[in-house]
């Protein structure tokens, strides 16, 4: 049996320019800080590295540098931009939404347990948020004011740059960060047009390898680093440089910038067989909002009745890989806390599915998807109705 793979905002498969790349790059095996033969060689793998994902972010490449994923961009760009505002005469005020990703609300109730005030602005029952919002909730000594620009779970694209824009005539203090770890690759953007001081972005979610990823960082606005040591990547993330991931981020940033209008008009055909089938199956919920509004191919739905972690199962058992938003604790389902910030009731909050589509789903694979689903949700219904006559 094909296996088909729609849980692309978990991780993407990585291509074969991207494994190439590592596998090369694990042969330049010298510290790219040594001036000697070996050092430069793979110090010229960094460089071509950090101009390919700097290339597919529209901006600079020394304004970005390597870290060991989202996560550590986003902890780094949140805690250390906080404290690098508040050195320089900030407030321990930041603002943020209801639905970040956990590495940008951890890293804020990192900062509220060091006694900053954490605002979090709430969105509507789309998941949209309103760009205004984020103004008024900032002062005008907030030190950091932090916003997703395409949610991970319900995949809502938000008006960064007018929020952003609004923001900062408000706060000037503030660092402006952008997790835009779903959005690269997918949704048009440049860190410059969001007018953000610090972007985070992941290889794993373009076609590239886990546990590297890149911050972007303003000249001027680098975050306070959290370790000390040698003066890599501009002394923003020290310690000797992860070079075979590098390698691989940029060759995958390389083929998304180059297939970059392909993949984002398949990406919405796919995205729209899958919106089709799956909202047109009996008692389905689209959660999140329009496809105008959304990252192209994900699509998070509940259908009444059914829980999401129950239908996962179901769904793997017949081939189909998805995710659910829920974490299990205990064995009982934890409804999302992005789904119950958009104010679903835990029910249906418990139903959600997300499917997530990449550059390498086909159309054949959502439409063959669909019809799982279909037959899937069916007999699980069946098996979930009590029999006739009791
Ligand atoms: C929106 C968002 N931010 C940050 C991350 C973390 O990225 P990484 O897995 O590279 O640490 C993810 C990954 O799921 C994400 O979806």
């Amino acid at each position: 049996m094909e296996r088909i793979y729609l849980d692309n905002n978990a991780t993407t498969p990585p291509i074969p320019a991207a494994a190439e790349a590592v596998a090369r790059a694990l042969g330049a095996w010298g510290n790219p800080s040594s001036p000697h033969a070996s050092g430069r060689r793979a110090r010229a793998l960094l460089s071509g590295a950090r101009e390919a994902v700097a290339a597919l972010l529209g901006a600079p490449p020394a304004e970005v540098f390597f870290t060991s994923g989202g996560t550590e961009a986003d902890n780094l760009a949140v805690a250390g931009g906080a404290r690098a505002a508040v050195a320089a005469g900030a407030a321990r005020r930041v603002v943020t939404t209801a639905v970040e990703h956990p590495a940008v609300e951890e890293a804020c109730a990192l900062l509220a347990e060091e006694g900053f005030e954490v605002v979090r602005v709430g969105v509507d029952g789309e998941g949209l948020l309103d760009p205004g919002a984020l103004a008024r909730a900032a002062a005008p000594d907030t030190a950091l004011v932090a916003c997703i620009l395409a949610q991970n779970e319900t995949g809502a694209v938000f008006p960064v740059a007018e929020a952003f824009a609004a923001v900062r005539s408000r706060a000037p203090l503030a660092r402006l960060h952008v997790d835009a770890v779903q959005a690269f690759g997918k949704v048009p953007f440049t860190p410059a047009g969001l007018g953000a001081d610090t972007v985070a972005v992941s290889a794993h979610k373009i076609h590239g390898p886990k546990g590297i990823g890149a911050l972007w960082c303003r000249a001027g606005r680098r975050p306070l680093p959290f370790a000390r040591g040698g003066s890599q990547e501009g002394g923003v993330r020290t310690g000797t440089e992860n070079v075979p991931g590098a390698a691989g981020f940029g060759a995958a940033a390389a083929a998304a910038l180059a297939e970059a209008a392909a993949r984002r008009e398949r990406l919405a055909r796919v995205g729209a067989i899958l919106e089709e089938g799956l909202l047109s199956l009996p008692g389905a919920r689209r959660n999140g909002p329009p496809a105008a509004s959304r990252l192209p191919g994900t699509l998070n739905v509940s259908f009444d009745g059914v829980r999401g972690d129950l239908l996962l199962l179901a769904l793997d058992d017949a081939g189909i890989e998805v995710s659910t938003g829920s974490a299990c604790a205990s064995g009982a389902a934890v409804p999302s806390r992005i789904l119950t910030a958009m104010g679903l009731p835990p029910e249906r909050a418990r139903g959600a599915v997300r499917f997530s589509a990449g550059a390498l789903t086909g159309e054949a694979e959502a439409a063959a998807a669909v019809a799982v689903a279909a037959s899937v949700l069916a007999r699980l219904r069946d098996s979930l109705s009590p029999p006739s006559g009791a």
